[in-house]
């Protein structure tokens, strides 16, 4: 089968390589599936640079979910469904067939396109958990979410809508400001030319947020802590600006918040059974209509390089996803 390999570290477009390798070997338990839909991620670009918390040993294939069909299975009757799941590297997604192991693949919900199912387990559980297990978040709460028209942005604004938060999303210049609000924002803030903390305490009345959802880190958690709420809980979700930021305890006691970590993937080996009810939760809230992976850009194996550079040269708005099939 064809599959992209990191044969070094470095950008995707330098670093990855279209290869022929044999097919992967399902072990008891798992799935084999033809690749339909890879779902690209931020740490798949960390990943080609050797600067994510996961380094596989070289060579190995990125993409870190996906959905697909099922061609081989301990059971034949699930020969021929649908499955969405995180196949563990060395052999990720961005292949023409993967191998899903046991516990770690899905049933796609019904009338769901591959395209859409294959954001749903990483992007969308790191939302649901994150913002429900990790955070407590409740109806009615402020829930400022930034770089709400990236990935897992875009995710917690619909997942924290379905949980009846008034939302509040940041993103970098008009274009992702305006798919914010296409997402459901009540109130969006674009903080290339805003203030942040400013415009939380203005549009809360001088509350601020109850729960900050934080991809970005750097300059956008130090504001971030200065308009948390108090009883407050500031989710650390990620790093896409580059700074790893520092928080003083000193500051979380007298404001009275919580900083609160979030590796939605250590839920997979430690807590699985929190991973199956969350995927049944989202299954529930797709079929209302509820959320819908916003899948703004397809590319067919072979561009895979161009689409992990343009997510990682801040390009990309939702979901960009790899369509081996096409
Ligand atoms: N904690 C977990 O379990 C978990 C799970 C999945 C992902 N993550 C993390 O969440 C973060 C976002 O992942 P994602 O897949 O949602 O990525 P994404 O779709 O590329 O979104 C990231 C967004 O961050 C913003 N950003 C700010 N500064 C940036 C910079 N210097 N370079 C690139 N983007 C920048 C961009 O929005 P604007 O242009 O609007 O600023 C961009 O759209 C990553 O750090 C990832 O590792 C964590």
């Amino acid at each position: 089968m064809k599959a992209w390999q990191v044969t070094r570290l470095g950008a995707p477009a330098e670093v990855l390589e279209l290869v022929d390798v044999p097919d992967p070997e399902r072990a008891p338990g798992g799935v084999l599936v033809r690749v339909e839909a890879c779902a690209l991620n931020f740490p798949d670009v960390l990943l080609c640079a050797g600067l994510y918390q996961e380094k596989p040993a070289l060579p190995f294939t990125p993409g870190l979910e996906l959905a697909g069909t099922v061609l081989a299975a301990d059971d034949p009757a699930l020969v021929g469904t649908r499955v969405l799941g995180a196949p563990p590297l060395p052999h990720g997604g961005l292949a023409e067939l993967a191998v899903l192991p046991a516990g770690a693949w899905y049933a796609v919900p019904d009338g769901m396109p591959a395209e859409e199912a294959a954001g749903l387990l990483i992007t969308y559980q790191t939302a649901y958990v994150g913002l429900h297990r990790r955070a407590g978040l409740r109806a009615g709460e402020w829930l400022l979410v930034h770089a709400g028209a990236g990935g897992v942005g875009s995710a917690a604004i619909e997942v924290g809508l379905a949980a009846g938060a008034r939302v509040i999303a940041t993103a970098g210049g008009p274009e992702k400001v305006a798919v914010c609000r296409e997402l459901g924002a009540h109130e969006t803030i674009d903080y290339r030319s805003e203030d942040i903390a400013a415009r939380v305490k203005e549009i809360t009345g001088g509350r601020g947020a109850d729960v900050v959802w934080d991809p970005v880190g750097g300059d956008v958690f130090d504001a971030s802590r200065r308009c948390v709420a108090f009883e407050g809980r500031l989710v650390v979700v990620g790093f896409a600006g580059g700074r790893i930021p520092e928080v003083p305890a000193g500051h979380v006691l007298v404001k009275n918040y919580s900083v609160v970590g979030l590796h939605w993937g250590l839920y997979r080996t430690v807590a699985p059974a929190v991973v199956a009810d969350a995927h049944e939760a989202l299954t529930r809230l797709y079929a209302q209509g509820a959320i819908r992976p916003m899948v703004s850009e397809r590319f067919g194996l072979a561009a895979a390089p161009e689409a992990l550079t343009r997510l990682a040269a801040r390009g990309t708005v939702g979901k960009v996803v790899v369509l081996p099939g096409s």
